[in-house]
């Protein structure tokens, strides 16, 4: 005899085979006890089963081969571990996907970092809003959001706003000219080496690495070994400065020093004043002038006091800024490194996931090294980064975005209509070619799902009905009422 719904590896199979009665079930551990589910019915090993080692399964029908044979049962698995989050269903299987990023490092996944690409309206934020950020939280992470899009209802704030709300936060938000929230690049949590004193890449980056690359984001060119030189004497005499008058350091006091530089730093160069000061003048205009206009308020003062890592949803609100020029990404830039820093330095601190909406910014440009470099320390620190995109031609090849993109081990592919679009996907994330028709066709809510190194399967997204409230970004188009949306969902909204 026996037990048909009773999985094993093949030694346990073996095993069995020589039982002659199959083994007690063994109970749930105790978290995880349900009264309707046996756990792991018949396991020989208990101790195994007590912690939890093998998937739940219910306990079987007695049954014959030759009965069994009759049946010719093909039995459809979930193509994911029971342990992780609910994010939807197995549209081949039936069975649902649970996937968590930082849960399956490093047994499917090489890193924790998340890639989700997909058109317009596909139905990307919805994930990153319910399996990136609510239900983390449910499971004790902390979440960071960076908030490009405006909300379809208020586009005065940013899309994460009603959800940060609803957890009981308000958005940090950045505004040109002030009268919104500033970290400065010089904040003390950042640390304050200078390239030429770093010995290793294993640091987040450090106030003279985001100096240089917003120094280049502003002249949109790289800097001149020179005028690198010119930036970093400034940098290292702003900090002795605001150390001597017991001030916080500040871009503004680098920008004096560049244009004025001490006297003690030209000698130590062997080069007159003059000379050391044309090598930094037009880094310093160009700074003096972003600071002054597309920046102002927002990397040069204090650091606000509602810039902290705090348990939950910190969402950064992004959303005002401009779509062109170098704010938005410098804004990003700051707040990633200021936040890799204070997590790098924290004693107690929780598993994070780092959300950013139209990550494009962040990568396209000067700032992708910045970036780069916050990601590689971010197994050191429980960090997840969850990078959005619309299209693969977002993302410039054979640069530092490629490589980001390239180090998360979790893909989520959502519909590409267009055929380069979808063939550049299928490149770009080496999934097989007859992945190509399903992401032209996947519908809202679905995408191609790829975990490591394992074979891409099809999943619907599945949310709850106050997911689906919190989710819905089609407010603007389809205009309806708060109390016909609580009709639709029989639920309060939040
Ligand atoms: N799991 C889902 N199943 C079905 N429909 C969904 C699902 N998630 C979201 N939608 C619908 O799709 C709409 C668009 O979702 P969402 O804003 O998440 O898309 P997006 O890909 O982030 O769009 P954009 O590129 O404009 O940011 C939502 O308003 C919602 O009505
Ligand atoms: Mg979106």
């Amino acid at each position: 005899m026996i037990n048909i719904f009773t999985r094993a590896t093949t030694n346990k199979r073996k095993n069995n085979a020589k039982t002659t009665k199959p083994a007690k079930a063994v109970p749930a551990p105790r978290a995880e006890q349900r009264p309707d589910i046996t756990w792991d019915a018949g396991r020989q090993t208990r101790k195994g089963s007590r912690y939890g080692l093998y998937d739940p399964a219910p306990e079987g029908a007695i049954s014959t081969t030759r009965q069994a044979e009759v049946s010719n049962l093909a039995v459809p698995w979930s193509p994911t571990s029971y342990k992780g989050l609910l994010f939807g269903i197995d549209l081949e299987s039936g069975w649902g996907v649970m996937h968590d990023p930082i849960f399956a490092y490093p047994h499917t996944v090489n890193n924790a970092n998340v890639v989700v690409i997909g058109d317009i309206g596909s139905a990307k934020s919805s994930a990153g809003k319910t399996w990136g950020c609510l239900r983390p939280m449910i499971i004790g992470r902390n979440v960071i959001v960076i908030d490009k899009k405006p909300s379809d209802s208020n586009p005065e704030e940013g899309e994460y706003a009603e959800l940060c709300r609803y957890q009981g936060g308000e958005p940090v938000t950045f505004k040109i000219g002030g009268g919104g929230s500033c970290i400065n690049i010089f904040d003390p949590s950042i640390s304050a080496e200078t390239e030429e004193d770093s010995t290793t890449g294993e640091t987040p980056p450090s106030q003279s690495m985001l100096l240089r690359a917003v120094a280049e984001e502003v002249l949109g060119r790289p800097i001149s070994p020179r005028e690198g030189k010119a930036l970093r004497t400034a940098h290292r005499r702003a900090l002795k400065d605001a150390k001597a008058q017991s001030i916080t350091p500040t871009i503004r006091l680098v920008i004096h020093r560049m244009i004025d530089p001490a006297e003690e730093d030209s000698t130590h160069l062997e080069i007159d004043k003059t000379t050391l000061r044309e090598w930094g003048y037009d880094v310093a205009f160009e700074l003096e002038r972003f600071v002054e206009e597309d920046l102002a308020g927002m990397i040069d003062n204090e650091t606000t006091g509602d810039v902290k890592l705090k348990d939950g949803l910190t969402v950064f609100d992004v959303s005002q800024l401009p779509e062109n020029g170098p704010a938005l990404a410098i804004v990003m830039t700051v707040i990633n490194t200021w936040m890799t820093n204070r997590l790098f330095k924290a004693k107690n601190r929780r598993q994070t996931h780092f959300v950013v909406e139209e990550a494009w910014h962040l990568v396209q440009t000067s700032v992708a090294k910045v970036i780069r470099r916050n990601q590689k320390v971010s197994r050191a620190i429980g960090l997840s980064n969850w990078f959005f995109f619309h299209h693969v031609s977002d993302i410039p090849a054979g640069t530092d975005a490629e490589a980001i993109i390239k180090e998360c081990d979790t893909v989520l592919v959502y519909q590409q209509k267009k055929a380069p679009d979808a063939r550049a996907a299928v490149d770009m994330f080496d999934l097989p070619a007859s992945s190509y028709p399903t992401i032209l066709n996947l519908a809202t809510g679905t995408c191609l799902m790829k975990i490591g190194n394992e074979a891409p399967f099809e999943v619907k997204h599945l949310r709850s009905d106050v997911e689906t409230i919190l989710t819905d970004t089609d407010k603007a188009l389809v205009a309806r009422t708060t109390s016909e949306k609580e009709q639709d969902h029989g639920l309060p909204t939040a």
